[in-house]
């Protein structure tokens, strides 16, 4: 093994989790499968937001197979209905009055151009907004468990990005079309997902900076080539050739996937890189964080992501961490 190896977060260098409760969006699947389970193993409660409560339960049903005691459940969660994510977050805060930590993991992959019932484009929706939706409804529990905990560095966001949002390059975010209606041709699926992913990069950032004197900071990372089900539910054609790449060219297991989210969620090195990016495994890649430095940028896209917010009812509180 090479020393660089060595430095690698592993899964066994986890502390005991024992009181936190914890959501994993998208757990019932490839690295969000993973990560839940680990949480779980480490004594977390963890909660499934996800879509289809039959997969979550299948999910759960394997994981418990090796230790029934695994404290895991299912909560509803659909990315692409931003009413439903209101109820979802109502729902969460009548079972538990804290949140220690929040994993934004679910995603989708170069689907079509569609747009959801709320206006946005479907990669927008999912793997940006309703996260950043989901994200501002969740910061009372957030924030009371941030009060009642005894370390300041216990609380945290983590938002599941991609190495695809950093090929666009620096500041990329279309504030005029965020939905790339003009994007064309047959990358443009693609571009739509770096372009959902690097906003998911800098909302990490923007929250920090905004909760980070309350105890809540956030974190953004790629997990990985990951061998996963990415697209298994999309039957267009581009759905299929997206699917048959990710079980073809990447190496990685879901479990290594899952590895930096681990890392970014519960290891004590994390807080002093608060509102980065991280790159496997529980790396800080210097060059795609200079642009997170850039206060104008981040702004910006706090601002976009609010008044997209706002204009669907939900509350965002600008000032809660000033
Ligand atoms: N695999 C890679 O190489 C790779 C590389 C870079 C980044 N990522 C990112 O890693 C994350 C996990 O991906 P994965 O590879 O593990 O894929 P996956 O196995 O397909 O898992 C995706 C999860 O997201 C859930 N999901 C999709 N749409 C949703 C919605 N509208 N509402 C709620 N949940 C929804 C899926 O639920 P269903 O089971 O109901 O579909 C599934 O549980 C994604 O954000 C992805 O973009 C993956």
């Amino acid at each position: 093994m090479t020393r660089q190896k060595e430095e690698e977060f592993q899964v066994a260098d986890m502390p005991n989790l024992s009181g936190y409760v914890t959501i994993v969006t998208g757990g019932n699947s490839g690295i969000g499968y993973e990560t839940t389970l680990q949480l779980a193993n480490r004594g977390a409660r963890v909660y499934i937001a996800s879509r289809s409560k039959t997969r979550v339960d299948a999910a759960i049903k394997a994981m418990k197979t090796g230790n029934s005691g695994l404290d895991i459940h299912f909560l509803k969660l659909d990315l692409q209905d931003l009413q439903s994510i209101k109820t979802t977050t109502e729902e969460f805060s009548q079972k538990e009055p804290r949140l220690d930590i929040l994993i934004n993991n679910a995603g989708i992959m170069a689907c079509p151009y569609e747009l959801t019932k709320d206006g946005y484009e479907l990669q927008w929706q999912t793997n940006f907004l309703g996260h950043h939706a989901f994200t501002m409804c969740l910061l009372p529990l957030l924030r009371s468990a941030a009060q009642s905990s005894h370390s300041r560095d216990r609380v945290r966001i983590v938002n599941v990005s991609s190495d695809a949002a950093i090929s666009m390059g620096p500041d990329s975010i279309n504030y005029k079309d965020p939905n790339l209606t003009d994007v064309k041709g047959v990358t443009a699926p693609w571009k739509r997902y770096g372009h959902s992913k690097q906003a998911s990069i800098i909302a990490a950032k923007a929250i920090t900076d905004r909760y980070k004197a309350l105890g809540i900071t956030a974190y953004s990372l790629h997990p990985g080539l990951i061998k996963s089900n990415l697209q298994s539910h999309d039957t267009s054609f581009l759905g299929m050739l997206s699917r048959t790449a990710m079980r073809i060219f990447p190496t990685l297991s879901p479990l290594d996937g899952a590895r930096t989210s681990l890392y970014c969620a519960t290891s004590p090195n994390t807080p002093s890189f608060a509102g980065r990016y991280f790159t496997p495994f529980g790396k800080v890649g210097t060059k795609e964080n200079k642009w997170l430095d850039d206060a104008k940028c981040v702004d910006r896209l706090w601002t976009l992501a609010t008044s997209q917010l706002r204009d669907h009812g939900f509350v965002i509180d600008d000032n809660a961490g000033k």
